[in-house]
């Protein structure tokens, strides 16, 4: 019978808090990563199971040149690294990243019980190179104190945004995934009237109403945000930014920027716009108020992947000689060609 791979969950409802995990993995960890990787869907189960109605998800996803370490055969047709972007006033760094555990829930006590089952798996393999923990701010309001995600395509619409689909057949059902971290100088923002916090976004920042076209700014961060295809229609992303920090003035604090789509050169293309311009020198305004501290990019396997992994690189090249296929180019077995 056919069947269509299995996604992990990665479109759910809007929660209230999330655990954001990025790890490196060590050298000779690869063998504990695989173990770590299979185990995840069952983990999930496990802490979830307890809660249903807290809508837990746990969502793991690997990075360009981590994949080539752990499994061997083809490889996500788009994977690659995180393109950086250097404009003439603000940067987007890349940063080193091999997976990303990406946990979200109403209950914040579920995100930890399952970061830390997973984080147990992964054991000594791994290095955390990043620990985020989202919040949920008002009514879905980013500290700047905007609501962030209400563009975000739904149903159908977000599950063809964010699905590879029979360009890649090894890896229909997948997903690609950016993520940045930006530390926000809320000082600057704040001294800013209402209405250029809200020339800077193209939004009204109490109801959340989109500017006309006539008045909103070509560099205010909506405006430069729209991609569109060849034929004009515009190309979404689902994003699912979440507020972090710390309240005192010792800490930092921010949006954790994630975005999930069917090929990385939507967010790409977004990015070049946000920090080289459009036209160039016409950068996202936001900028001038949030830095971009790191920057990654992955591709998230389907659960199918997960739970039946390809061979590791050694294992296949030590595997014995696939047999020969007969002159004709048949498997010699029944009508298998
Ligand atoms: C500090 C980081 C960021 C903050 C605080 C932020 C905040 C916002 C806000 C408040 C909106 C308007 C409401 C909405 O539709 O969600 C928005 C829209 C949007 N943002 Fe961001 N954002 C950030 C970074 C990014 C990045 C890095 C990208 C892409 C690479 C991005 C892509 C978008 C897109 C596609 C939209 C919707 C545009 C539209 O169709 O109207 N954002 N963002």
């Amino acid at each position: 019978m056919f069947s269509v791979p299995v996604p992990q969950t990665i479109l759910t409802r809007k929660t209230k808090s999330a655990i954001f995990l990025v790890f490196t993995i060590d050298d000779g960890g690869e063998d504990a990563v695989r173990d770590a990787l299979e185990e995840i869907p069952g983990l999930n189960n496990a802490v979830s199971s307890r809660a249903p109605e807290a809508a837990l998800a746990g969502i793991v996803s690997i990075g360009s040149a981590a994949w080539d370490r752990l499994f061997a055969g083809p490889r996500p047709r788009s994977l690659r690294p995180f393109v950086p972007y250097e404009g003439e006033v603000h940067t987007a760094p890349a940063t080193p990243a091999d997976l990303l555990v990406h946990i979200k829930s109403d209950d914040m006590g579920l995100c930890y019980e399952l970061g830390a089952k997973i984080t147990e798996a992964l054991g000594d393999a791994v290095t955390v190179v990043d620990e985020v923990h989202g919040f949920r701010y008002f009514d879905l309001r980013d500290l700047i104190g905007f609501v962030d995600g209400t563009e975000n395509p739904t149903g159908q619409a977000a599950i063809d945004a964010i699905t590879v689909g029979e360009e890649d057949p090894d890896f229909e059902g997948g997903s690609y995934v950016a993520i940045q971290r930006y530390v926000h100088d809320l000082s600057s923002w704040n001294d800013l009237s209402t209405e250029d916090q809200e020339a800077a976004i193209g939004r009204t920042k109490l109801d959340n109403v989109e500017m006309s076209d006539e008045v909103k700014p070509p560099n205010s961060h909506i405006a430069l945000n729209v991609v569109e295809d060849e034929n004009g229609e515009e190309i979404d992303v689902v994003r699912d930014n979440m507020p972090y920090g710390d309240v005192s003035g010792a800490g930092v604090n921010g949006t954790f920027y994630i975005a999930y789509s069917a090929a990385p050169d939507v967010t790409e293309e977004m990015l070049r716009k946000m920090f080289i311009g459009d036209p160039p020198g016409t950068y996202d305004r936001l900028l001038d108020f949030t830095t971009a501290v790191t920057g990654s990019q992955f591709f998230t396997p389907t659960l199918d992947f997960l739970e039946d992994l390809p061979p590791a690189p050694d294992a296949a090249s030590d595997a014995p000689p696939v047999p020969a296929t007969r002159s004709d180019g048949s498997l010699g077995i029944g009508s298998l060609h």
